[in-house]
């Protein structure tokens, strides 16, 4: 008889106790399809006591999570714990060098210790698998390692935090405040728990840069796309406002692409994203994959990104691939094939963006405008005034055509030099995916 495949799990909050459950209800279906039982042999978490929604009471319980490394009697070890450094970083590292494959939904983690921890798990020839770091219960990383693995990929993209997608959703719909929707999102269990890591773009930026390395090949480097990363707590009921009667939604959006010459471009930013583009219609907590890969073209990942079920589900399918003997790569590529990227001049990348300006209503300002954005080649793609406050400043809206970041700079200085604008309000790129 086939012997058990055994695991520990570290961590039984949400995650922890979803995969939990679907070993327990579903332990019939994985052993058809991988010929072995999984048994989880021990637990850890920081409370003993606390309520749960399964039954842990039937395995070891292990008080200190550094404990379960080394273990003989552990083919692998869970870490649902989070946290970039510390406890998790530490057992996931020691389970690694003691010859223990690692399953992990931790993208800080896998963002920051990637490349080191990659190099100790192929050292020892054991698995280190992080489907669940990346928008849940959407397979974005076996999209890449498995389905597009015969393609260069040319660009990743997508809406990669629940979070920021029900808060932009919800405004969007309902006119209600940023801060009241925060709260919800965070009552419904998507928000981390410093929800700061979900609006300021920071859990979308660990998810990118993952994404990024796997598909152009690279070190993973955080640093590079925390640089370039912005969130939503600046976004107004104004500009969700005027996007939705230009045809438009606002979207977060982690975006990496890389250009002939391999130079690769990471940024985390609002955008604004056409109605009907396949990411305007991912609303709510849902998340959405985008890959544009040189031999299958374009392809669309939609899902749910978040939540004890979906990310569970991406835990257990890589706890069953091990047991079927998929070892792999922790990247897309060994460890020491990965290269530094090169990256692009990020004043040279192009776009199309959005302009909100608040004007004095008098003649002659809309000439003014206009004059600064052909005096550097900026061609207008659609440009509208409006009063949005009784006797308050009018809002001009600009959207232009393609043109690069620097272009963007130099029009916006020589606007707000300008006597007859208040304000610029706000600038978005406009992305077309
Ligand atoms: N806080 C994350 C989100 C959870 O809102 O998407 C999944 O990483």
């Amino acid at each position: 008889m086939t012997e058990p495949f055994k695991i520990a799990i570290a961590g039984l909050g949400t995650v922890g106790q979803g995969v939990v459950d679907i070993i327990q209800s579903n332990a019939a279906l994985i052993k058809a399809r991988t010929g072995r039982d999984i048994q989880i042999v021990a637990v850890s978490s920081a409370n003993k006591n606390k309520a749960r929604s399964v039954d842990v009471s039937v395995y070891e319980w292990v008080d200190s999570a550094a404990d379960l490394a080394g273990r003989k009697d552990i083919d692998c070890v869970v870490e649902l714990i989070g946290g970039e450094h510390g406890v998790a970083h530490d057992l996931v590292a020691h389970a690694l060098e003691s010859g223990q494959h690692v399953v992990t939904a931790n993208k800080a983690m896998i963002a920051r210790h990637g490349l080191k921890l990659a190099q100790k798990a192929e050292y020892k020839n054991v698995a280190l698998k992080y489907e669940a770091a990346v928008a849940g219960g959407i397979p974005a990383i076996k999209t890449i390692k498995q389905g597009l693995a015969a393609n260069n990929i040319k660009a990743v993209s997508g809406i990669l935090n629940g979070t920021c997608n029900f808060i932009l959703s919800e405004m969007g719909l309902s006119g209600r405040a940023f801060d009241d929707v925060l709260v919800e999102a965070q009552a419904k269990g998507y928000a981390e728990a410093d929800p700061s890591f979900d609006i300021d773009g920071i859990d979308t930026g660990h998810k990118l840069c993952i994404l990024s390395a796997l598909a152009f090949g690279i070190k993973p480097d955080l640093d590079n796309v925390l640089e370039h990363t912005s969130g939503i707590r600046e976004i107004s009921s104004l500009d969700l406002k005027i996007a939705d009667e230009l045809g438009y939604k606002i979207k977060l959006l982690g975006s990496a692409h890389v250009d002939e010459q391999g130079h690769v471009a990471q940024s985390v930013e609002p955008c604004f994203v056409k109605k009907s583009a396949p990411l305007a219609s991912v609303d709510s907590s849902f998340n959405a994959v985008f890959f544009d890969a040189d031999f299958a073209g374009q392809v669309v990942n939609i899902g749910r990104g978040a939540g004890a079920g979906p990310t569970a589900s991406a835990v257990v399918a890589d706890i069953m691939d091990i047991v079927c003997g998929d070892i792999g790569t922790v990247f897309s590529v060994s460890a020491s094939q990965l290269k530094d990227a090169r990256y692009m001049d990020s004043s040279r990348d192009e776009a199309k963006y959005y302009i909100h300006l608040s004007v004095e209503d008098r003649p002659g300002v809309m000439a003014n405008i206009s004059s600064a954005l052909s005096a550097e080649g900026l061609s207008i793609d659609e440009l509208i005034q409006r009063h949005y406050h009784v006797d308050g400043p009018v809002s001009v809206v600009i959207t232009t055509h393609k043109t690069t970041r620097y272009a963007l700079t130099s029009v916006l200085n020589k606007l707000q030099a300008l006597d007859c604008i208040a304000e610029i309000v706000s600038v978005y790129r406009i992305f077309n995916i």
